[in-house]
């Protein structure tokens, strides 16, 4: 009988995509995915350390799945990604229910780690790695119609808040072939959407080829083929991505393009390497390269030594941009970073209420921006049944904006357009605008 693996994911993409990965390997070794975490022989956690709020609701799923190990003693539960590999063996020592602890350079040796552990052998790696791609893996997909593709590992970035160039490790880049053959069978599996997907995909490389090449190379396999990726730093923007993506149709205009902190004193405590005045000036060039070009970004509230001036100097940046979304964070400390040294000095509350009016302020903008495109025409991908109703659909725009339309006659992966008629600031709404434009193969 083949042994069951169960993988839940936490965190971001490059972990969903991480997990995909595992998946492809442990198939290839005879597992089979069970369905759900009370039926798998083995069940594993690939967890995120970004922020501490993320590792606690992970030890809180953690002691839930200890009762799952008293009923069923044989049960193998291993800790995979970043937590792994930042609290390596303090997990095993501290946590009786776990058998192996594996960092995210590390799944090539999951089935020798899993086969130790049903021998009842507990087992830790943590190794991180200069040159491991998992080039040569073919993840293990579920979802019907948009992939992501990792084509860089690690982060050479060093911002001083961030745990990820630990966690991590150094930057590398996937061959460009294996990117494009990974694409040239996700079109023949049916995949409408492709985002190609790095920690800070704008320094891929390989030889003489760089992401705008890798990124045009991508859209040039299927016209009809929506390409995406994430994340950027503003650092490493080039004008030929930026031209890239302006030329081709069918490489969207959405840029996720995180600022963090809109005061020039913070960016430079956090080692961001441009300053407030060089992202604006980025901006006003992406926006009048790409037309109707949609930009999201991060940001954090509360960085060491954080004044009210700094923090209003974030606000205002923010209404500068008028950002389409953004992800917006508390500043929580992180071992070993650098930040970690200049303390925590801003307090929780103040924290809390600057995150507060970001949030506020982001809400209003995104509901601005959002109500400017009701009365358009937008062309929209079919990912699913919307969260209210199997009566509706939800699809994405170009821009990745999120819009709900009435189930008709469609079906995943179609594409249409639609005439947008409301909008909250995080959904728009729509009809049918026409004829259906287009088919999936
Ligand atoms: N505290 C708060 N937010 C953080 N991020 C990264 N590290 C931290 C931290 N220590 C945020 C940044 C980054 C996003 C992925 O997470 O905004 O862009
Ligand atoms: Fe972390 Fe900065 Fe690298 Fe992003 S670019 S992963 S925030 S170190």
């Amino acid at each position: 009988m083949h042994r069951s693996i169960y993988i839940e994911t936490y965190g971001c993409q490059m972990n969903f995509a991480d997990t995909e990965i595992v998946n492809g390997i442990l198939r290839e070794q005879g597992y089979e995915i069970a369905s759900d975490v009370e039926k798998a022989d083995a069940v594993f956690l690939n967890t995120c350390a970004i922020r501490d709020n993320a590792e606690q609701r992970i030890y809180g799923r953690l002691s839930n799945l200890e009762h799952l190990k008293k009923r069923n003693p044989h049960l193998v539960f291993g800790i995979l990604g970043c937590m792994a590999e930042r609290l390596r063996s303090d997990l095993l020592e501290k946590n009786s229910a776990v058998d192996i602890v594996c960092g995210p350079d590390e799944y090539r040796r999951l089935p020798a780690l899993i086969d130790d552990a049903f021998a009842g052998e507990k087992g830790i790696r943590t190794q991180l790695s200069r040159v491991e791609t998992y080039d040569d893996i073919v993840p293990l997909r579920t979802d019907g119609i948009s992939a992501w593709v990792a084509v860089m590992r690690g982060c050479d970035k060093f911002c001083t808040f961030c745990v990820v160039p630990f966690t991590r490790g150094r930057e590398r880049s996937r061959p460009r072939a294996g990117v494009l053959r990974e694409v040239e069978q996700l079109l023949e599996g049916g995949f409408r959407e492709v985002t190609l997907l790095g920690q800070n995909v704008n320094s891929y490389r390989d030889e003489e080829h760089d992401f705008a090449d890798l990124l045009v190379a991508v859209a040039a396999l299927d016209p009809t083929l929506r390409v995406r990726f994430t994340t950027s730093h503003p650092q490493d923007m080039s004008d030929r991505l930026i031209s890239a993506i302006a030329e081709h149709g069918n490489i969207c205009s959405y840029i996720h393009l995180p600022f963090q902190s809109g005061s020039n004193r913070i960016l430079e405590l956090m080692n961001r390497t441009y300053t407030r005045e060089h992202y604006l000036e980025l901006v006003r060039k992406i926006r009048a390269a790409i037309p109707g070009v949609a930009l999201s970004t991060d940001v954090i509230a509360g960085f060491p030594t954080e004044t009210e001036e700094d923090h209003r100097a974030t606000l205002s940046l923010m209404e500068e941009v008028r950002y389409d979304g953004a992800f917006m964070f508390k500043y929580s400390p992180r071992e070993r970073t650098r930040a970690w040294k200049m303390g925590d000095d801003v307090p929780e509350e103040v924290k809390g209420r600057r995150l507060e009016e970001i949030i506020d302020l982001q809400r209003r903008i995104s509901y601005d921006v959002n109500a400017q495109v009701i009365g358009t025409r937008q062309s929209i991908l079919l990912e699913g049944p919307s969260k209210r109703s199997e009566e509706e659909w939800m699809g994405r725009t170009d821009t990745n904006k999120t819009v709900i339309v009435p189930r008709g006659d469609f079906a995943v992966g179609d594409t249409i357009d639609v005439e947008i008629t409301s909008a909250t600031s995080a959904t728009l709404f729509g009809r049918l605008a026409g004829a259906r434009a287009m088919e999936a193969a």
